[in-house]
């Protein structure tokens, strides 16, 4: 007799929901401040059929869950990203493609993979995003959440698109990369106009494919990571994982002016690390200041069971200064914790901040975040809001008060599930008193899984696609 081995990302709050609803009256436990009025999407994975083959909390089909808030109300929707691979399944009625544990390969006649738009959401020059880093990305019409589709820039996009897009918050420009671990460029870079022309896309040289998930701007320049999660085909050949972390190779930051191309980059070295993502980078006299969230080695891509399986998977906040001067690279942890999903304040994306944001995690197996933290850079310390026993949340987006003048005037949101009652609410607190209860706690009509980035857009945003 077999046992079918239960996949943890399946089950409980990781699981998915089915039912796309609408619920116009939601109850508030707490007020929602009547000057917070726009909409809060988040981006996760939530498989349409029982997957096929190895299944990663990576692999599932986008699903957005939208909170409008306005006037002190709130209301509810989810939906589908209606990628073509969706629509394709959902028309077949099973699944058809594998996941990057085990992926369909060219002999798939329905294509070598699926984009499943899951990751994370960006609005730019009046289009609402949902990107997926291995494609393009979809145009998602607001408040309804439809997708209208993949938008290719008119046909200019010619690489794929990373999850975590730049927005530049005084020029408008958006910078963002677009990797491929199989073939030549590697990677590539592009620069969309604050008017939402993708204005350039140039390659860099890397020395052999790697995941690179995030990068980082400045005022000046751009930093990407090409870190060793590599891909080796040999690797596969020989049975094993062809991606896969390489202890031995150091780590290599890319530095190069904004608008320059890989003639005018500069590679900085460290020890082997990898990154998910950044919090923020800056300029202060001649170094570059990356803040980002550090693991010493990585095994998450490599499992569908147990994600955080070693001491090394364990993300910290940690700080590297490269001189431009010198050449030199001075790495420091921030913070013993396990944290991710950091953030910032939007408005100082590229600038020096005093504020970032962070998701505090349980200890191993399971990612799950127990608390938000607000850390000030000023002073180097830290405060933490605590969901509560058997409650976790995700990432916390940092909302800014319309018109606030400090930087961390304004409110951090984040889905939160109860796991003793079933029950998820979207909480609102208060980002200048971060330890004291929510302001408010939306109570959702249903479950809303364990996911991955969210978005607010605001009203001016918002108006503008209604
Ligand atoms: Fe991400």
């Amino acid at each position: 007799m077999t046992t079918t081995a239960v996949n943890p990302f399946l089950e409980g709050n990781f699981a998915p929901v089915h039912s796309e609803i609408i619920d116009d009256e939601l109850t508030v436990i707490g007020s929602l401040p009547s000057d917070l009025s726009g909409m809060f999407v988040r981006n996760g994975p939530n498989p349409q059929f029982p997957p096929i083959g190895q299944y990663h909390w990576f692999d599932g089909d986008g699903m957005l869950h939208g909170v409008r808030i306005k006037d002190g109300k709130a209301s509810y929707l989810n939906r589908y990203v209606q990628t073509r691979g969706f629509k394709t399944e959902r028309d077949e009625g099973r699944a058809i493609w594998t996941g990057i544990l085990g992926p369909s390969g060219p002999d798939n006649p329905y294509g070598s993979f699926k984009n499943v738009a899951n990751t994370a959401l960006t609005w730019h020059a009046g289009k609402f995003l949902a990107l997926w880093e291995g494609g393009a990305p979809h145009a998602i019409q607001l408040p309804s959440l439809e997708t209208v589709g993949e938008y290719t820039y008119n046909g200019k996009l010619e690489c794929s698109f990373t999850a975590h897009p730049k927005i530049d918050p005084v020029t408008g420009e958006m910078m963002f990369i677009g990797y491929s671990m199989f073939a030549r460029p590697f990677l590539q870079y592009s620069i969309v106009s604050p008017e939402g022309e993708l204005l350039r896309t140039v390659p860099i040289d890397l020395p052999v494919g790697v995941m690179m998930h995030d990068f980082a701007i400045t005022e000046h320049y751009t930093i990407f990571m090409d870190l060793p999660v590599t891909f080796r085909l040999e690797r596969m050949q020989r049975g094993e994982p062809g991606l896969m972390f390489e202890p031995t190779r150091a780590s290599r930051f890319g530095i190069l002016p904004r608008h320059g191309d890989n003639s005018s980059i500069r590679w900085f070295e460290s020890p082997a690390c990898y990154v998910f993502h950044t919090l923020n980078a800056y300029e202060s006299d001649d170094e570059v200041v990356l803040v980002a969230c550090r693991m010493n080695s990585t095994t998450v891509l490599m499992s569908d069971q147990t994600p955080i399986e070693t001491e090394g998977d364990i993300a910290r906040l940690y700080r590297w200064r490269f001189n431009l001067n010198t050449g030199t690279v001075r790495e420091e942890l921030l913070d013993e914790r396990a944290s991710e999903f950091p953030r910032v304040n939007e408005q100082l994306l590229g600038r020096p901040m005093r504020y970032g944001y962070a998701a505090l995690f349980c200890a191993p197996p399971m990612p799950l975040i127990e608390g938000l933290i607000k850390y000030d850079f000023s002073n180097g310390n830290s405060q933490t809001h605590e969901f509560g026993a058997g409650r976790y949340g995700g990432e916390a987006v940092f909302v800014p008060r319309s018109g606030a003048t400090a930087e961390d005037d304004g409110w951090l949101m984040t889905f939160v599930h109860d796991e003793g009652s079933g029950t998820s609410e979207l909480v609102v607190v208060n980002a200048q008193d971060v330890t004291a209860c929510p302001v408010a706690r939306v109570i959702m009509p249903q479950r809303v899984p364990y996911g991955f980035h969210g978005a607010w857009v605001c009203e001016e945003q918002l108006s503008s696609m209604m």
